[in-house]
């Protein structure tokens, strides 16, 4: 019987899927209807500010509509109930897990309701549509917001404390990621490094799923609550003892 101290749950698309967003590579991905190089580079972004805010606003009024499901609420219910550190780096630009509770959340490839001056590096939050011709507040110069999405070329964001937790974790479970991007992709072999367990939950089998001890193929929403129970039944048993 395992008791963790320090769980880390790496997130992708997948854990949305159920709250009705679109995922990235699967047949009805985002990306097989867009061009990466279109939308998600800072290089389109230069190229044509414009086309690339008017992307994020659509996105935006999708996801502000969108509800948490099964697998967000059983981490607020694992982080409640459950006595370790427990932390969610999520690759998702959605405010899903924010909706459903949960506590210590990393947004590596930053946030959809916010965008950054690119001047002075102010964050706003924002529901409403960001342009081009928007004013800074802060530096007072105009024309600089952009999405606060990290493209690709661009550094991920809090990376130093998502290592940090990826190197004192002693169970790591991703959830709906299909094991593409870097370097999240990569989290799973350092937690491994460190001598966590790590456990995969996913619909299919994913581009590294070799890496992982275990694989839970299922919809999230179905399989994730009922990890969650089995470790709460786990903390039960050894308090009862
Ligand atoms: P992908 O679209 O690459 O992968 C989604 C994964 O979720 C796939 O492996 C699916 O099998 C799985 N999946 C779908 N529905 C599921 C369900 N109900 N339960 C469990 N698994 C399910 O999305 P990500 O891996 O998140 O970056 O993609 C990573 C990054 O690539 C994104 O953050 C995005 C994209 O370019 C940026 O936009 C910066």
């Amino acid at each position: 019987m395992m008791r963790y101290n320090n769980i880390v749950i790496l997130t992708g698309a997948g854990i949305s899927a159920e709250s009705g967003l679109a995922t990235f590579r699967d047949e009805e991905g985002m990306w097989n209807k867009h061009r990466v190089e279109d939308v998600a580079t800072i290089q389109a972004f230069a190229r044509n500010p414009e086309y690339v805010h008017d992307f994020y606003n659509e996105m935006k009024k999708d996801l502000i509509k969108v509800e948490p499901n099964a697998a967000h609420l059983a981490i607020t219910e694992l982080q409640k109930n459950y006595p370790a550190k427990i932390s969610v780096v999520t690759q998702n630009v959605d405010t899903l897990h924010e909706k459903a509770g949960n506590e210590n959340i990393y947004h590596i490839h930053g946030q959809i309701n916010q965008a950054v001056c690119m001047n002075c590096g102010t964050i706003i939050k924002t529901r409403d549509d960001v342009k081009t011709e928007d004013d800074c507040q802060q530096c007072q110069v105009q024309g600089m917001f952009k999405p606060n999405i990290v493209f690709f070329g661009e550094n991920l964001l809090c990376m130093n404390e998502v290592d940090a937790l990826l190197r004192g974790c002693d169970l790591f479970v991703s959830i709906g990621t299909s094991g593409v991007v870097f370097p999240a992709n990569t989290f799973v072999r350092t937690a491994k490094y460190y001598n966590a367990d790590t456990i995969e939950f996913n619909l299919k089998s994913t581009a590294n799923n070799y890496e992982f001890d275990r694989h839970v193929i299922g919809k999230a929403g179905e399989t994730f609550p009922k990890f969650v129970d089995e470790l709460l039944e786990e903390i039960k048993a050894v308090a009862d003892i």
